[in-house]
Parts: C-alpha cells; structure tokens; sequence
C-alpha cells in the first residue's frame, strides 16, 4: 500500500523521522509540496541531516522531487553533496520535475521585502522566498526548471521577472544556470513504479487553504494534494498524521494553548525547540485536542503518529487542551477560549499515566496511535 504522512500540528512534528522509519516499506518517496522552508531532521546512522528539499529516505529508495514542490538549486545541490558522503550513489536514484518552480534570488528578497512592509502583521515567514514563488507563478511570471535548458529564454524571462518585481541584479540568469548544470541531468520525470510514500511538509494548521490564514504557508499542505502535486495516482494508499505529544510554532499566528513565561521556556528546552530551518526559537504549548480533531478530519487521516512522547517524561502534570468555547474555526483561533485540563504525568512510558494520556487522544481524536516514537533515531519508535 502507498503511504501519505502529513504533520498535524504546525510543522516540525517530526515527519523526517517518521518517514524514514516507514520509507523502508516503500520504494519510491516523494516530495509534493513545500520547499526549503521545511526542515525534516533525519538520523542516517550516526550522522544527523536536516533534508530541506530531499526527501527522508535511506538507499533502498528512490527520490522524487515532483512538481507541487518549490527548489532551490543552490539548497539542492548543498544538500546533494552532503548526503553523498553517506550515500555515495544517490544522484542516480534522484529525480527532480522539469515542472517545478524554481525559487530566484528575486522571490527571497521579495519575501524579506512583504515581511518587512507588513510590521507586525509579518507572518514570520523563513525567508526562503517560498510566498512570492507561488505567487509570481500564479502571475505567470515565475521560472520553471525546464526553463533552464535554454540560455537565451531563461534570460528573457529573469529580466522580466526582474522588471514587474523591481529587481536591479543583473547577474541572476548566470547564477541559476550554474547551479542547473550541476543537477541538469538528474532533472526529469521518472516512471514510477512500486509502493509509494508521499512525504508532507509543515502541518495542516500551516495550509494556505485550510489552515490558520494568513498565518500559513503558500504550498498545500493537505494529503490530496500529493497526487496534484505529484501528478502520480494511487490505487490504495494510507494517510498518516504526525503529532508531538504537546504543540509547537514558529511565526505569528494564533495558538491557543500557547504557554507563556517559565513553563514555556522549561518546554522548549525540554523538546530542543529550535527551528531546524531558521534556528528561530519555537513557541511551546499543550497538546490541543480539538485542532488535532479538526487537522485529522479535513485531512482524513488513517493513523496516527505520536512522537516526542518522552519529552514529557517526568512532569508533574501535563495540561491537554479538551474543548473550545465555539466550534473551531481555523482562521478565528485567536478568538476561542481553551479548556485545558491537567492530568497526572509520568515517569516514562511504560506507565499508566501515559497509557491514560494515549488513551484520551484516541477517544477525542477518534483515531488509534500506530506508532510512538520516543527519540530522534530510527529505532525509538514502537509500534500498537
Ligand atoms: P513560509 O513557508 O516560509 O512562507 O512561512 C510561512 C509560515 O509557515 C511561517 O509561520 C513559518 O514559520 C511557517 N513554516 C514554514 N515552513 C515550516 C516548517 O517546515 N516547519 C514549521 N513552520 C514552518
Ligand atoms: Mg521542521
């Protein structure tokens, strides 16, 4: 069966990880969507990679960068280099869509431009110009990668991109096509056969359609999406939601069971809540049960994927958020009023306090836990 993980939260809930384990099922995975904004933290043996823009597998797979997603050739290609020393051989299992939209040196600063205009309205984007690549391609006006194999056109096109966005550098065109030549053959649609994994970028609440706008990114990020992403079809395949046993953000936005001060602080410490994309210190707070329900449900999730669970080991308590004051409205979050609860923590997950807490997310979020990953490595993760 082919598999589509997608995270639940705002992102960063640990797909990377969850993806590897389940890559080794699978023969083919696939990006659709997102682009180096995402930062999947993967263990390969001992050497920690943070994959941007390659998808998390291991060398059994083969990789797909398919067309819903955004590249950067210069990320790409430092990323390449970087994984090569662990897997010498992998340029030759990697494919990369002629159709993806290429991310310039105009959308980055155009990105950094609308953040800044914006003041405190700013999304806090990463800056990796992900916005204004979706939106120069929705004004037909962006490059594609299969742009770069012609020169002469390529050029046409970055002047006038250049000239609707103000952009003064002249060297842009030079810059792309040298980064091109070094992935050039590698970029193609390949045939895809065998089990398929659709790996999904930052979380339901960050989609640009269903998520908390206009606090959200500019790719899909909904499980659909992987086949118009991808352009390739399933016969049957699964959906998995990723979830950390508590919740983080990075950027504005609202957040309900944000917590504030100290207990905030200990948790970010506790889970190394740092942006693995931009190093922004991420925002802490519990587990919040309805927008796990509401996440799961637009997404029609299968099973779901618990990690970070041992984060909490050893709290006192541990606050769940149960229900709102209204029915949840994704772009209103700011306005709901949370009722968070507290109950028993535990020492570690062999308890019944844990058992309990695993228990009461199945029964809000109608759904059963598959798995519970306990660490960053590939083998801390058990299966129910
Ligand atoms: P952008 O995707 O860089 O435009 O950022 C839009 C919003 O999505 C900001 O709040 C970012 O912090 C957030 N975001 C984008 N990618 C990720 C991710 O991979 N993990 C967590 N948050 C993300
Ligand atoms: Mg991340």
């Amino acid at each position: 069966m082919d598999s589509i993980v997608v995270g639940l939260q705002w992102g960063d809930e640990g797909k990377g990880k969850v993806v590897q384990k389940l890559s080794r099922s699978h023969k083919w995975i696939v990006r659709f969507s997102g682009g180096p904004n995402a930062g999947h933290t993967v263990y390969h043996g001992n050497t920690k990679m943070v994959h941007h823009l390659l998808p998390s597998g291991t060398n059994e797979n083969f990789l797909f960068i398919s067309r819903g997603t955004l590249v950067d050739l210069e990320t790409l290609n430092s990323e390449i280099k970087e994984i090569s020393k662990i897997y010498p051989d992998i340029k030759e299992r990697l494919f990369v869509s002629p159709y993806c939209r290429v991310i310039t040196p105009i959308e980055k600063w155009q990105d950094g431009a609308i953040e800044k205009t914006k003041g405190k309205n700013s999304v806090g984007t990463t800056g990796r110009g992900i916005g204004p690549t979706v939106s120069n391609d929705a004004n037909r006006v962006g490059i594609r990668l299969f742009d770069l194999f012609d020169q002469n056109h390529l050029k046409e096109k970055v002047d006038l991109l250049a000239e609707i966005s103000n952009f003064g550098d002249q060297s842009i065109a030079d810059e792309l096509l040298s980064q091109f030549e070094k992935i050039k053959d590698r970029v193609l649609d390949p045939k895809v056969e065998g089990q398929i994994l659709f790996e999904g970028t930052q979380g339901i609440m960050l989609d640009p359609m269903y998520g908390t706008y206009p606090y959200v990114t500019s790719t899909p990020t909904i499980p659909s999406f992987a086949f118009y992403g991808s352009g390739l079809k399933s016969e049957k395949y699964e959906v998995w939601g990723v979830f950390k046993a508590y919740t983080t953000r990075v950027g504005s936005g609202p957040f309900p069971t944000e917590i504030f001060g100290e207990a905030g602080d200990d948790l970010r410490k506790r889970g190394s809540e740092f942006g693995a994309t931009t190093g922004r210190p991420r925002r802490c707070g519990w587990i919040d049960f309805p927008q796990l329900e509401y996440a799961s449900n637009v997404s029609n999730v299968d099973h779901l994927v618990m990690t970070k669970s041992d984060v909490l080991n050893g709290l006192e308590k541990v606050g769940v958020c149960i229900s709102y004051d209204k029915k949840i409205i994704p772009y209103d979050l700011g306005s709901l009023k949370p009722t968070i609860e507290y109950v028993k923590g535990w020492k570690n997950l062999e308890s019944s306090e844990f058992a309990d807490f695993i228990s009461a997310i199945e029964h809000h979020v109608r759904r059963r836990i598959k798995y519970v990953s306990y660490g960053p490595s590939e083998e801390e993760i058990f299966q129910r």
